[in-house]
């Protein structure tokens, strides 16, 4: 950013009438060099100087013809297209990266502020399926990210472990469950019994009864029941711990819908001394007819609590706790008005910082139909789908590089990475269509060919014993079409880092590493790098290391390793 930010100062020199900031806001980078590095549209200032821009845009390029900084001017239609000399803007990026050199990518800009990301959140009991890893990686990427601004997140785990279905599993249990037999299939066993309640449910409705009973018995605190519900937990996080290892996804706190429990009341009374609460058939509801969005039900007319109840809760309890300037929510699409009711509650409890509470959704995966259909016929499991990914990988890794040294971590890094990296591709809202041959095909916009390209750059590195930094390179040798190609794509990162956090939308990064990538597999195809010249060759390995870094950072911030030999 720094050249272009000097290109709008020079500009502004030129043009007083014109704010720095508008200037910023308008001047260009074109798509291809052949249009200049900078493209200045003179439209805007047609009206400030009553003249037509093609003229405006003359008398410009007259003013600027001589600066230093540029090397040639030209005028097209009513643009001024700027050529910076080469030389001045080799320097400039490589002393931005120098400045930060492996950090390269994270600020401070937003130092003291906090982040609370509320995503994964399965419910207990029931399988982790690939519709989860949406909210999986996307709430870890966005996580990543902000903390590279200098954020403090909080990760959330706001696991679904309350409701009546725990009822219904607890009578199951104990009419056809086995300990040693949960004990062995963990989560599907919990989902066998869970199935088998409604089928024998809708044969005998009393089990319905049993089964609010024993959810009764919970919410009172009786022993028995809370000691299954408990042990039902335990035997879930097991089966969620492994497919969050496999991810390599962590959160600081598992505070899920049950930590709610004491905490809602306090709300239930808030809200009808606000005078927001109405009675509705024996139920207490929000009405927000004024907002055109059906009510929200707050409490049900057994006085139990909703869904909705605990998330009220929890943000007071979050905002409390953590003091967070934005918290984030990451679930499917269909629950959008699940939180735009909620958040509107938030707001006319006359909370200031209603606003600061968003809702990130993301569209539905979906598969070529058939390709991976699994035991079960629909559901297609995650940890199926991440080892069948790695084992994939590697197969193509014997196939390839079969004396490739620690195989089985590389090829892991490889399988899960390229499920993350297909699933962060795109924006977030769009439909993900999940393909074998797409995901792991290791020319395309894909994981592995940017881990690909990582590990080449690794690999010249090695080669050239270029173990760190050199900062005192001859920059004069980084001129060359290509290399400013690089160098212009590596500039990019901050600012693509700070867009990705400010439009929640981490596919900002994934695209913008396969720019990288590609930049720099043009480089390498064009500037033989491990040449007899010696300045030339660690002007030349220097960019391999820019690279190698921006790449890494940026698969970091998308929670996907970089491994350095593939
Ligand atoms: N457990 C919910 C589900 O699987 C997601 C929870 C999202 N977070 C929240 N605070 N409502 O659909």
């Amino acid at each position: 950013m720094k050249v272009y930010n000097q290109i709008a100062q020079l500009i502004n020199s030129k043009v007083k009438e014109l704010p720095l900031d508008d200037i910023k806001e308008i001047l260009e980078v074109p798509p291809n060099t052949d249009m200049g590095d900078f493209a200045f549209p003179c439209f805007r200032l047609a009206k400030v100087f009553r003249k037509a821009p093609n003229i405006i845009a003359s008398e410009l390029a007259v003013g600027l013809k001589d600066e230093p900084m540029l090397d040639n001017v030209e005028v097209v239609g009513g643009y001024l297209n700027l050529f910076v000399d080469k030389a001045y803007l080799a320097k400039n990026i490589f002393e931005s990266f120098c400045d930060k050199d492996v950090d390269y990518g994270t600020s401070e800009d937003s130092k003291g502020k906090t982040v609370v990301l509320d995503y994964s959140s399965p419910n207990i009991a029931k399988q982790f399926h690939i519709g989860h890893l949406r909210t999986t990686v996307i709430g870890n990427a966005l996580a990543k990210i902000h903390t590279a601004l200098g954020y403090k997140a909080v990760r959330v785990n706001h696991l679904g472990d309350w409701g009546t279905q725990f009822g219904k599993l607890i009578v199951a249990y104990k009419k056809w469950g086995s300990k040693d037999d949960i004990k062995s299939k963990g989560i599907d066993g919990l989902m066998e019994l869970y199935i088998r309640f409604h089928d024998e449910a809708e044969k005998l409705d009393a089990l319905n009864d049993e089964a609010r009973e024993w959810f009764t018995k919970m919410e009172n605190g009786n022993e028995e029941a809370l000691e299954l519900w408990n042990w039902f937990k335990e035997i879930s996080m097991v089966d969620f711990n492994r497919v969050y290892d496999l991810l390599g996804v962590d959160f600081d706190s598992f505070a899920g819908e049950s930590f709610y429990n004491d905490k809602m009341q306090p709300v239930v009374d808030e809200l009808r001394e606000k005078g927001l609460l109405e009675e509705s058939e024996g139920a207490n509801i929000v009405d927000l007819s004024d907002s055109d969005m059906p009510p929200v039900l707050i409490t049900k007319k057994d006085g139990s609590s909703l869904y909705a109840t605990r998330d009220l809760a929890a943000s007071i309890y979050r905002k409390n706790t953590y003091n967070f300037d934005k918290c984030l929510y990451v679930t499917g699409l269909e629950q959008k008005l699940h939180f735009a009711q909620w958040f509107k509650v938030i707001e006319k409890m006359g909370y200031d910082w209603a606003d600061q509470l968003h809702h990130i959704p993301y569209g539905l995966v979906s598969l070529k139909s058939g390709k991976l259909s699994t035991r079960k016929g629909q559901i297609i499991l995650l940890e199926e789908l991440l080892k069948e990914a790695i084992q994939r990988s590697e197969e193509v890794i014997n196939d390839k590089n079969p004396n490739l040294e620690n195989k089985e971590a590389i090829a892991k890094d490889i399988g899960i990475g390229a499920i993350i990296f297909n699933d962060l591709y795109n924006n977030r809202i769009k439909d993900v269509i999940f393909s074998w041959d797409k995901v792991l095909n290791f020319d395309g916009e894909t994981g592995p060919y940017v881990q690909y390209t990582h590990a080449r750059a690794s690999s010249l590195l090695r080669k050239g014993e270029y173990t760190e930094l050199n900062k005192n390179i001859d920059v004069s040798k980084l001129t060359d079409e290509y290399t400013i190609n690089v160098l212009k794509v590596v500039e990019k990162f901050p600012s693509k880092v700070r867009e990705a956090a400010d439009k929640l939308e981490p596919s900002i990064i994934t695209r913008y590493i396969v720019d990288v990538a590609q930049a720099f597999n043009k480089f390498y195809h064009e500037n033989p790098i491990l040449v007899d010249d010696v300045e030339l060759k660690q002007a030349r390995l220097t960019i391999a290391y820019i690279v190698k870094n921006v790449i890494k950072n940026g698969l970091d911030l998308l929670g996907i390793n970089a491994p350095e030999k593939m």
